[in-house]
């Protein structure tokens, strides 16, 4: 099969579902909750894109999904997680996995991207609703005020380490 046919194929030989937006993700946290409105608005984008043209589309929401990540991280790092728990440990991973997929896009495998997409259409509802929400808990509990990355009173910032997944259920 020709790359040329394999993207004329795709759209019925593979039907891609959407990502549909719900409550239920909401966190707590209006900062995140706001990225991650804008990581399934961007999922929907690339998964309504025709598969010969979603290679830009992918990088751009890598890129937020980096800086996504990131955030989360840092957050975590501010308020005594250890460097290595395993919130941190999953992003890394799927940014490891999300990153392999552009290699095997740009060899032909043109289908990688919209199966990448319904993995993480999956991933993220749990991820969301777990250990996000666990970190936004967490955030709140200790008065770590994430839209400024500043505390709310700085004389009670806690001597915490926090090594485990953090989450409000275990996932
Ligand atoms: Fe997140
Ligand atoms: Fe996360």
């Amino acid at each position: 099969m020709t790359t040329s046919s394999v993207a004329s194929a795709a759209p019925s030989a593979h039907p891609v579902g959407g990502f549909e937006w719900s409550e239920n993700l909401l966190t707590g946290d209006a900062r995140m909750d706001h990225t991650h409105q804008e990581f399934a608005h961007q999922l929907n984008t690339l998964l309504a894109t025709p598969v010969a043209d979603q290679l830009p589309v992918y990088q751009a929401f890598l890129n937020h999904t980096v800086a996504h990540f990131a955030q989360e991280d840092r957050w975590m790092q501010a308020t005594g997680f250890t460097a290595s728990n395993c919130h941190t440990d999953q992003h890394a991973m799927v940014l490891e996995t999300m990153q392999a997929v552009v290699a095997h896009y740009q060899k032909g495998e043109l289908d990688i991207i919209n199966r990448m997409g319904e993995a993480l259409a999956e991933w993220f509802a749990q991820h969301a609703m777990s250990m996000d929400a666990g970190l936004a808990q967490h955030l709140q509990s200790v008065g770590f005020d994430s839209a400024t990355e500043t505390w709310a009173n700085p004389k009670s910032v806690p001597n915490l380490t926090v090594s485990g997944c953090g989450s409000a259920r275990s996932s």
